[in-house]
């Protein structure tokens, strides 16, 4: 009932329905553990979302704009849950501030869920997935609750947010050595270090602005990529706000692009789809 209500608001099935078993997990979890006070309104935004799944009752006499209506309020309590546990305000020691600000960084912006619904064909087991500029790493971790994978690598600047990412990924029962965190500047990784991540699933929401030393992390980036491709391997690639598009050579097609969200395969010749389904936390 849920994932059906959810299509109403333009979600594929498919995607409904893994929005929904993300719902119900966070709302059938007891509220996040918050050691560091990085969550006060946990509690509430949790209780609200287990009261509006509550409230979804399949009324055979519901109009299709009354069905709209539920479904918005839905996600949007969902949302509100998910960007308040991303961190907007999110903690950087004085020296990670002055790191980020000549690095020409960008602050933690939560993702969306729109990049994790639609990661499902390109994830299988085996899937080695790097979000560079992770943040708390939480859109890594949805990825692995809901689609279960080898390796998540979490490269982000803030220390703290990293250690905020650790108790996410316990509550959300992501196993430890399924996710590994680097703490460390993007403009320090060489080609060599990005190329050895070993990742054929590159996230990445604008970390860094595509100018100085933003550009020199493109341009590498681009290079790892091209090594990727030239290696015979095919690497799919999840940018938002795409700063990497302009850097990108050699063969490399876009999967995906809504002025929000870009994906491209590079390397290979037909982009191999990954997971056809798969369920952890539960069938929708
Ligand atoms: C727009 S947020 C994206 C967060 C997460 N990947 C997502 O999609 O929800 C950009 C992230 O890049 C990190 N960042 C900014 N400059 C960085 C740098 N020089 N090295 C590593 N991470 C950096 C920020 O701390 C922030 O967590």
């Amino acid at each position: 009932m849920i994932a059906r209500l959810l299509r109403r608001n333009g979600w594929s099935s498919t995607e409904a329905a893994d929005l929904a078993r993300l719902m119900r997990l966070c709302a059938e979890l007891p509220p996040p553990p918050d050691p560091l006070g990085y969550y006060p309104h946990a509690v509430e935004l949790r209780e609200r979302l287990r009261g509006r799944l509550a409230r979804v009752v399949s009324p055979a006499s519901a109009t299709r704009a009354e069905e709209e209506a539920v479904a918005e309020q839905l996600e949007e309590a969902f949302l509100e849950f998910y960007a308040h546990l991303h961190g907007y305000e999110a903690p950087y020691t004085r020296e990670e501030r002055r790191r980020v600000d000549k690095s020409g960084g960008y602050w933690c912006h939560a993702g969306g869920v729109s990049p994790i619904l639609r990661a499902r064909p390109w994830v299988g087991a085996d899937t080695c997935l790097v979000d560079l500029g992770a943040g708390n790493g939480l859109q890594g971790l949805l990825v692995q609750a809901l689609f279960p994978h080898r390796l998540s690598v979490q490269v982000e600047i803030s220390s703290r947010m990293i250690e905020a990412g650790k108790v996410l990924c316990e509550w959300l029962g992501v196993e430890a050595e399924r996710v590994r965190w680097v703490e460390r500047d993007l403009c320090t990784l060489s080609v060599e270090e990005l190329t050895a991540l070993g990742s054929d699933f590159v996230y990445l929401y604008r970390p860094l602005r595509p100018e100085g030393p933003g550009r020199v992390f493109y341009e590498r980036l681009a290079t790892a990529l091209a090594a990727t491709a030239a290696a015979g391997r095919e690497a799919v690639v999840f940018s938002i706000a795409d700063p990497l598009r302009p850097f990108l050579r050699g063969s490399w097609r876009e999967l995906y692009g809504d002025g929000h969200l870009t994906c491209y395969a590079v390397g290979g010749e037909a982009p191999v789809r990954r997971r056809k389904s798969d369920s952890r936390v539960g069938a929708p």
